[in-house]
């Protein structure tokens, strides 16, 4: 038996009319389609839920029965479109977000005024480094990732969002600081703060002292970019960030940027998330956000 959400509706609008003209007028639909369409529920349901009495057209007990639950499956039909419409307007859902190490610092913040407009929304945010972040887009987890470039062959959909230059800083009474052109050559024997393995931004770095045939003599390893600047603060070494990172210790004057020749190093973040993830109307949502906004909270694109 097959009986579709039009029958109820007809069926429906004739019991409350007791007439198949009113309920035709109602549907705008013809007298006979409407006549049609009963007689039709009728032999569907082998059940007879209409007797003529006069001009109007009464339920049987039966037909009685099943109006009832008619107008449950359309109540409730009612509802789910409401919820569609609800859903599609945004307000409420849930995101989850996953965000290099680096990219967290502006992140946050993005998240923060989107937060704010959409205050129905639930955010989960994780922050971990690139090699947890593939992994994560491997099992279909997070929404959407901000990370640097996405390795290639790994099934994965990504959009560039903005520059991520990778600068050489120091403390700021460090001998080389505001000099200009300063030569790659004249940091060969500085010790060098580095992010951990499994870190875009040293993974980048490698990748282009390797190319300016560069070798860091002595390095620190350190997990997270906070604790890289208070090292190179106090004097451990050199490091080397995404500018994004140290702006408030740039304008304190606690840190530097040195001049240093084939730098800045010029990434960018992208946008990714996993081929084949259909994004939900929020994570669609957010992808506009950010993309419109993260640059603003960088200073430029
Ligand atoms: P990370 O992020 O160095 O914090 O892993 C940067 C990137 O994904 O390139």
């Amino acid at each position: 038996m097959h009986l579709s959400l039009r029958q109820l509706q007809i069926f429906s609008a004739v019991a409350q009319h007791e007439s198949y003209t009113r309920a035709a007028e109602q549907l705008h639909m013809t007298q006979p389609a409407v006549s049609m369409q009963i007689k039709q529920l009728e032999e569907d349901t082998g059940i007879a839920l209409l007797q003529r009495q006069g001009r109007r057209m009464i339920l049987t007990a039966a037909g009685a029965e099943i109006l009832g639950y008619s107008k449950g499956v359309l109540q409730s039909y009612s509802d789910l479109l409401g919820a569609i419409d609800h859903l599609k307007s945004y307000k409420q859902g849930h995101l989850m977000v996953s965000v290099a190490t680096t990219a967290n610092y502006f992140v946050t913040r993005v998240l923060a005024a989107f937060s704010k407009k959409y205050p129905g929304i639930n955010v989960t945010l994780d922050v971990t480094n690139r090699a947890k972040l593939l992994h994560q887009l491997e099992n279909f987890e997070p929404d959407l990732v901000v990370m640097g470039e996405p390795p290639k062959g790994f099934n994965l959909a990504s959009e560039r969002m903005m520059e991520n230059p990778l600068v050489v800083i120091a403390s700021a009474t460090h001998p080389l600081a505001g000099k200009k052109k300063i030569p790659l050559d004249s940091i060969r024997s500085e010790r060098f703060v580095m992010r951990e393995q499994g870190s875009g931004t040293r993974d980048a770095i490698e990748r282009h002292m390797l190319a300016h045939d560069f070798t860091c003599n002595s390095t620190l390893e350190m997990r997270s970019n906070e604790t890289i600047k208070h090292a190179v603060e106090a004097g451990l070494g050199l490091g080397i960030v995404s500018s994004h990172t140290v702006q408030p210790e740039i304008l304190a004057g606690q840190l530097c940027i040195l001049r240093v020749q084939s730098f800045p190093l010029l990434r960018h973040w992208h946008i990714v998330s996993r081929k084949g993830k259909r994004h939900s109307p929020v994570a669609q949502l957010f992808y506009e956000f950010i993309m419109e906004e993260a640059p603003k909270f960088v200073g430029g694109r």
